[in-house]
């Protein structure tokens, strides 16, 4: 893949200057198996350094294209890795200094995994027809003259753009001909989290979380999702009300559905999707425990007390195994701000929320969790393959900022 500058036409006759990948704006979906060894080669055509990771994937730090695996201007980077996970949508972005401009302008794509089961289960499955990355929902701003300007944008805790963009498309629609349709949402923004819900009597279930599907579809009426979480969900409009359906958030309509009046195809979903083993079953026994405390807001970031240092390995792990996090959002409920954490190279499970235990839709794998201000949740975290990799706020300014740490995973 080709990292690319160009220009998009979002607006009739203004050409806003893009970034993409093999293309102007955003990049390919990806689509690997379980098992499958999948090569890579990323050739960087911008005037800058960037990098590509592969956000969700279990792959060795060698391939993970975090921030020690730049790409300077011009430059060509292979690596190798094989898919080793359940079937989950993941996505790719850069990840070297200036990603968070690099994805403002377009950099970003889809990485679909699938495996036995997800080519078993009955479920929508048609890419384009009943099953649709609408993830990149991403919100910018339009200058006068219809370029993004992130300088001008720029906020220290969080960059918010006032227009919203969903795989690059202005007031985007999906045409529907059957009952049932899934979406891979993706909250692709550097900063905003977006509630999801839907209108006119259609329904929503969830049925997979960032790593993989969750035990049983779960029913919804919102879908909350953090910078760089992603949830699959279901929509059913068999009972919808209205000829045209609304994915809408904070007030703003995402995604319209337009529904076929003759739509086909089951109205039902499978009861078991997975086999997680339920949370309360999870074993604790014996784990190393670690805390990660996030505090602090613009440049005052910090993770535990620190800021980012490349030179200093954070914590350790081994290779498969796993380590009880406890991870806490130490500003005050007033006025603080939410940091969602994220981690490369594993997957976890939610233990419990504020003491608590998670919901059915928190039960599944993820890999980004929501802590807002005042929140306590407790993972059961999973390493995989060995390697360095960062953990950080995946609000993208305060990653920059150095709200980012970083794990050894070493036998
Ligand atoms: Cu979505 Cu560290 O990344
Ligand atoms: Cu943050």
């Amino acid at each position: 893949m080709k990292a690319e500058a160009g220009t998009t036409t979002f607006k009739p006759g203004v050409k806003t200057k893009t970034m993409g990948y093999d293309g102007s704006y955003l990049g390919p979906t990806i689509r690997v198996r379980r098992g499958q060894t999948v090569h890579t080669k990323v050739v960087n055509q911008l005037n800058q350094r960037t990098s590509l990771h592969w956000h969700g994937a279990l792959v060795p730090g060698k391939a993970d294209g975090g921030p020690f695996e730049p790409i300077a201007a011009g430059k060509t980077k292979q690596t190798t890795f094989k898919v080793d996970q359940q079937a989950a949508t993941l996505w790719y972005h850069p990840h070297a200094m200036g990603t968070a401009s690099q994805v403002y302008h377009g950099l970003a794509g889809f990485m679909l995994v699938d495996d036995q089961n997800s080519q078993k289960l009955n479920l929508p499955k048609k890419y384009g027809v009943d099953d649709f990355s609408v993830g990149r929902s991403a919100d910018r701003t339009f200058s006068k003259a219809g370029q993004f300007d992130y300088q001008a944008d720029y906020n220290a805790d969080g960059t918010e753009g006032n227009t919203l963009l969903v795989n690059g498309t202005l007031n985007p629609y999906i045409n529907v001909t059957t009952n049932q349709v899934r979406l891979r949402l993706l909250n692709g923004s550097n900063a905003r989290t977006y509630h999801f819900t839907l209108n006119h009597g259609a329904t929503i279930r969830q049925i997979a979380t960032d790593g993989g599907f969750l035990n049983q579809p779960v029913k919804m009426n919102q879908i909350d999702l953090a910078p760089g979480q992603r949830a699959e969900v279901v929509v059913n409009t068999a009972n919808a009300t209205s000829k045209n359906v609304a994915l809408r958030t904070n007030g703003q309509r995402v995604l319209q559905l337009r529904l076929h009046s003759k739509r086909t195809g089951s109205r039902t979903l499978p009861v078991k999707l997975n086999h997680l083993t339920p949370t309360k079953q999870l074993n604790q026994f014996g784990l190393k425990h670690q805390t990660i405390s996030f505090s602090g807001m613009g440049r005052m970031v910090r993770i535990n007390g620190r800021v980012y240092n490349p030179d200093r390995i954070d914590l350790t792990a081994k290779p498969h195994t796993n380590q009880i996090w406890n991870l806490t959002n130490n500003d005050s409920m007033m006025g603080g701000m939410d940091h969602p954490f994220h981690i490369h190279g594993a997957q976890f499970r939610i233990l419990s929320v504020n003491g608590k235990r998670p919901s059915a839709a928190e039960s599944g794998l993820m890999d980004v969790v929501n802590l807002k201000p005042g929140k306590k949740v407790r993972v059961l975290m999973s390493f995989h393959d060995r390697g360095i990799f960062v953990y950080h706020c995946h609000n993208l300014e305060h990653e920059e900022n150095g709200m980012m740490g970083q794990i050894q995973v070493v036998p």
